[in-house]
């Protein structure tokens, strides 16, 4: 361990600063040489922060492209679109396109050079949230794409993992044993970088609804005991499971998936019952609601739910509930899908597996899309990540855009706020062509 003043620090301390701005210059030459140096006193040069800012080299490269408004106004304030000094707006123009380039070009060598996409500084912002606000929109799809590519390596991994795991589990007792599992390490993290703290990552997370923490599994929320208020459901942990204010966004969906009476279909997930309700009101032919948790259950017994028309209540995990419906035969016209504190593999594992046994071929399913929803550059990263596996799966998606409801108090006494978005995505699936 050094202390500070010996002269490793000094040395660490002004390699840092070096890249840092060489990355906010767009000096890629020298980025080069400084991240690829052979006596570098840093164990990650790609990653090195600024400890005034909490800058990373891609937040620099970044930030440096700020368009000059000032320029932008003189230019608008001029009568007429008349240019009284000629020569000084095209040249404003050219320098901040060269600026942009030289941002594009220094941004794709830090992420060839391993830099981490999603980095957070100290004012909690990641560099692709940087390139949003400046609206700097080639940036920010850049960001978008290092997201996506990071993350589809990790869910690969995750399936390594999960195969090695399955593989140890036929080995005979003692066979293998001490071997290191596969680390599952993001597109340009090392084992040590991962300490670097960064928002959830699509493939870590616990949950796919956003609602939960990433502390919060499956069955943990199952023991829970809930709290049944008017304009919420909430876990012991104060966890929003279920939250009035996705009203519109339940009431879309459900008209999305019934386009007339006399359908069938099944909802997973009753939650506030508010899906099902809407669902009940396009007159179903048949209505199947799968539901996990016993509370709940018996709140939806309280109120009638198996008494009202068409509806089969199926209690337990739909992990165990839909092998048992494609036994029987159960056929549906359309399905949603929102649980509370699933990862992003039993999503992936309902929807590759679980919907082609049940659906018709004609039939639409959907889900609550709220994966990533407490980021915008994580909810467009999730949209594309969650594309490609549906297409990998047999299933093209198209989305509807709308706004959701202002949030501002609704947040008081729930544990996360799990959107921070202005703008839902209701995606609905049908099998390909
Ligand atoms: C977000 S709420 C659903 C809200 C519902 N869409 C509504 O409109 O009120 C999630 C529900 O999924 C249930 N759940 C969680 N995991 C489940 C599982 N594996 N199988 C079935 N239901 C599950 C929870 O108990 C909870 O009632």
């Amino acid at each position: 361990m050094t202390s500070p003043g010996e002269p490793l620090d000094i040395n660490v301390d002004l390699t840092t600063q070096e890249i840092l701005l060489a990355a906010s210059t767009h000096n890629v030459p020298l980025l080069r040489r400084l991240l690829r140096a052979n006596n570098t006193p840093l164990a990650n040069p790609a990653n090195v922060k600024d400890p005034e800012t909490g800058f990373s080299p891609l937040h620099a490269a970044i930030a440096a492209c700020e368009p000059d408004n000032d320029a932008d106004e003189q230019q608008q304030q001029r009568p007429n679109g008349v240019q009284t000094n000629g020569a000084e707006a095209p040249a404003d123009a050219e320098e901040q396109k060269s600026e942009l380039q030289g941002g594009i070009e220094t941004v794709e060598f830090l992420l060839r050079e391993g830099a981490i996409w999603n980095d957070l500084d100290l004012k909690n912002e990641t560099p692709g949230c940087i390139a949003r606000r400046l609206g700097l929109v080639e940036l920010y799809e850049m960001m978008v794409d290092a997201g996506v590519r990071a993350e589809l390596l990790l869910g690969r991994l995750d399936g390594y993992e999960e195969l090695e795991e399955d593989e140890d589990e036929d080995m005979e007792e003692g066979e293998g044993e001490g071997e290191g599992e596969v680390g599952v390490v993001a597109e340009g993290e090392t084992e040590t970088e991962t300490e670097t703290e960064a928002p959830e990552l699509v493939a870590t997370e616990e949950t796919t609804t956003a609602d939960a923490g990433a502390d919060v599994t499956n069955p943990r929320y199952l023991d829970s005991t809930l709290t049944f208020q008017n304009d919420r459901l909430l876990d012991a942990d104060q966890n929003g499971v279920m939250m009035a204010w996705e009203s519109s966004i339940m009431k879309k969906s459900a008209q999305q998936l019934l386009p007339g009476p006399g359908l069938r279909v099944m909802n997973i997930g009753h939650g506030m019952g508010i899906i099902d309700t809407f669902l009940q009101e396009l007159g179903p032919a048949e209505h199947h609601i799968v539901e996990a948790h016993p509370e709940v259950v018996a709140e939806m017994k309280r109120k009638g739910w198996a008494e009202k028309p068409g509806v089969v209540i199926h209690e337990g995990r739909w992990q165990d509930v839909l092998p048992a419906m494609v036994g029987e035969g159960v056929m549906l016209d359309a399905i949603y899908y929102d649980t509370f504190a699933e990862s992003y593999g039993d999503f992936r594992e309902f929807f590759s597996e679980q919907v082609i046994g049940l659906l018709e071929q004609e039939g639409r399913w959907s889900f609550f899309n709220g994966m990533g929803a407490d980021r915008q550059i994580s909810y467009d990263v999730y949209q594309k990540v969650v594309e490609m596996d549906l297409f990998e799966a047999g299933f093209e998606v198209e989305w509807e855009e709308f706004e959701v409801p202002k949030l501002d108090g609704e947040w008081d006494g729930v544990r996360r706020p799990y959107w921070c978005i202005e703008k839902y995505r209701l995606p609905v699936c049908k099998y390909m062509d």
